[in-house]
């Protein structure tokens, strides 16, 4: 229970936006959609679910987060310009709770060489933005983009006349991650004394994590009164990323004695959230990752070990439980039965039920066959390929490779194309993994240039499962993939045929299936 002097703070997640918008992290409308549920049984208050005149994808995604969400903000973004404002409406209008969230820049370096545009203007654009969407709903977010290096007595102007037009809530963003904690800190304790209006207003922040200080710089303003946070999971965002959901967090909340506020954040879930936002992005979590990385919890040290064991808070400020670690890394194996599986799944986060049990149970069995003990990490791997399976257009049948030093590799694969079987067989490529990609790229028609390859094994041991993450181009766009296996070579075509299938669909289907068929 929080104490009665704990000030609420409101957490703005903004995966779906300016997390989206890191390189290579791009979403399908089933993956938004998947992890705005996540977002909301997380428990955050807003979801920034998109920039809607950006384009049509992002337009439709808003739109139907809007629809689906319950509970939380669907907030959608738009510049201070009326088509932007219009489209961010129509997107966010069936929400429960509809936010249109406006931004302009502020700074002299963005007004000067951006914008090429004066303070009047800037203002009086601002304040026509804000009206406008005020005019569509009563929740409305004003951002001077790059508040951090605008000169405060204009930016204080900017944000009196922001809220004077209507803006409920006013957001001041870092937005080159340049800002100190001191001086975050002061910008927002300088907006509370000098704007006479800033009480009708939530004060927001938004930083982002250039000089690796986005988390600090948000404590700092929440420490000077800032009474929203904007956040992703794990950090992802432009460049460096933003501020990390689960450290600011984590932060309030283990040091309460420091900042006396609270979020309404479900922490048990940050894990699972993290894991499926890692998973469908591609963008691993780096190990040490503080609250969600894989060693957050893990002591080496024997004298660490000992001392845990006498007592947990000899070495841990927080319990792995509360951000949904489990204590036990369970092992499951080839005789834990469907019930069995179905409740480790459900600890980790997912739900199976029905037809996905089955599939689930089915991939397990397999996997148990070939690897006698199965971690949380094996069986998360599993789960989120098996329901990201059931949009796989190609699919992998069987492959075939031989190599050796000296020797060009051959390859014999067959793919499923719908009730296609298609085979072909060649000598090819630098390595076995090339010699299928090329195999792959040949039966498919889709030929794509590999930017990004990487291995990682999912827990220890000889047996350990590969995941596999690509990024490929194709027509000068970038396409991730991720493929899951005991097998490396298998991981790496599975990967490869994910990156392909991310492709027919934001194609339409426009590539042609080419080969030889065999049944
Ligand atoms: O970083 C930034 O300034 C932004 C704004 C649109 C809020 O993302
Ligand atoms: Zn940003």
């Amino acid at each position: 229970m929080a104490e009665p002097d704990s000030r609420r703070i409101v957490i703005f997640d903004t995966t779906l936006r300016d997390g989206e918008q890191s390189p290579g992290a791009s979403m399908n409308l089933a993956e938004k959609m998947e992890v705005a549920q996540a977002l909301v049984e997380l428990g955050v208050d807003v979801i920034e679910a998109g920039f809607p005149i950006a384009s049509k994808g992002d337009f439709e995604a808003v739109r139907e987060i809007a629809r689906m969400v319950r509970g939380p903000v669907v907030c959608g973004l738009a510049r201070c310009r009326p088509e932007d404002i219009d489209r961010a409406w129509e997107a966010v209008k069936h929400a429960e709770r509809p936010r249109i969230h406006v931004f302009l820049a502020t700074s002299a370096i963005h007004r000067e060489f951006k914008l090429h545009m004066d303070k009047e203007e800037i203002i009086r654009r601002a304040v026509a933005g804000v009206e406008r969407a005020v005019g569509y709903c009563p929740d409305v977010e004003f951002s001077p983009e790059d508040a951090a290096r605008t000169e405060i007595d204009f930016l204080c102007e900017v944000v009196e006349k922001a809220i004077d037009a209507g803006a409920t809530t006013v957001n001041i963003p870092d937005t080159v991650g340049y800002a100190t904690p001191a001086q975050m800190g002061g910008l927002i304790r300088k907006l509370r004394g000098r704007v006479p209006n800033i009480e009708r207003a939530v004060i927001s922040v938004h930083c982002h994590n250039d000089l690796g200080m986005a988390v600090a710089n948000s404590l700092a303003a929440v420490e000077a009164g800032a009474g929203q946070v904007e956040c992703t999971i794990n950090g992802i965002g432009e460049r460096a990323g933003n501020c990390s959901l689960e450290e600011i967090v984590m932060a309030l909340r283990t040091r309460h004695d420091v900042y006396h506020a609270h979020t309404g954040v479900v922490t048990q879930r940050l894990v699972p959230t993290s894991r499926l936002v890692a998973s469908i992005t591609g963008m691993q979590v780096q190990r040490n990752k503080a609250i969600v990385g894989q060693n957050a919890f893990a002591h080496e040290a024997g004298i660490h070990q000992d001392g845990i064991l006498k007592e947990p808070t000899t070495y841990e400020i927080m319990r792995p439980e509360d951000v949904g670690f489990m204590r036990s890394d369970l092992v499951l194996g080839k005789h834990s039965g469907r019930a069995a599986l179905a409740d480790r799944a459900r600890a980790l986060g997912y739900r199976l039920t029905g037809e996905q049990l089955n599939t689930v149970f089915e991939a397990f069995k397999a996997l148990a066959d070939k690897k006698k003990e199965i971690y949380d990490a094996d069986l998360a791997a599993l789960v989120e390929e098996q329901i990201r399976a059931v949009t796989e257009l190609w699919s992998l049948d069987s492959y075939e490779v031989t190599s050796g030093t000296g020797r060009k590799p051959h390859v014999s694969l067959t793919l499923r194309h719908g009730d296609q079987v298609l085979t072909t067989q060649k000598s090819a490529g630098d390595g076995p993994i090339d010699a299928v990609f090329l195999a792959i790229a040949e039966l498919t028609g889709i030929h794509v240039v590999c930017k990004d390859f990487r291995v990682h094994s999912v827990t220890v041991g000889q047996d350990a499962q590969g995941e596999v993450t690509v990024q490929v181009e194709h027509d000068g766009r970038l396409y991730r993939g991720r493929g899951v296996s005991t097998d490396s070579v298998e991981a790496s075509a599975k990967a490869f045929l994910n990156a392909i299938n991310r492709i027919v669909t934001a194609t339409n289907g426009a590539a042609q299936p080419a080969g030889e068929t065999s049944a």
